[in-house]
């Protein structure tokens, strides 16, 4: 696959992500009637995000595990995880928010600087 489908895919894998997050924290503590589209959208963007992700790594011919590539996947795990953090109300409301749009801006800042290039 092209380098170019590869960065689209990660782009369709982000916003399918966030669709899923957002709703899945606006109902951290009922049900939702969209549950399983909510999800499908975040389980679907976080496998698009993963495998795109390896796809621009070898298109670009990054060898081995540059430490912003390791804090890119701790952050995959941690917008996989962070729904338990929501049910538990261990954090919620615009400290959740807030958080996760941190951590979205993390990764992106990862991506594009691509720093400690170790
Ligand atoms: C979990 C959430 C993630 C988000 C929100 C995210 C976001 C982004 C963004 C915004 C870019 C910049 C694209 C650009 O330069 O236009 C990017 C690039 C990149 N991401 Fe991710 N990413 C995530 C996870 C991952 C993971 C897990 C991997 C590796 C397995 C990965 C590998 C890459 C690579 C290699 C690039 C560089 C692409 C380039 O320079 O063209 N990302 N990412």
């Amino acid at each position: 696959m092209d380098y170019t489908v590869y960065k689209l895919l990660h782009m369709i894998g982000i916003f399918s992500l966030f669709l899923g997050l957002g709703g899945m924290i606006s109902y951290s503590k009922g049900t939702s009637p969209n549950k399983a589209l909510i999800g499908a959208f975040h389980g679907i963007g976080l496998v698009l995000i993963l495998v795109s992700g390896f796809g621009l790594q070898a298109k670009l011919f990054i060898d081995g595990f540059p430490t912003w590539i390791i804090a890119k996947l701790v952050l995959w795990l941690i917008f996989g995880g962070i729904v338990v953090i929501a049910k538990k109300g261990i954090l919620k409301g615009a400290a959740l928010w807030s958080v996760m749009l941190l951590l979205a801006a993390a990764a992106a800042y990862l991506g594009i600087m691509k720093p400690f290039q170790g």
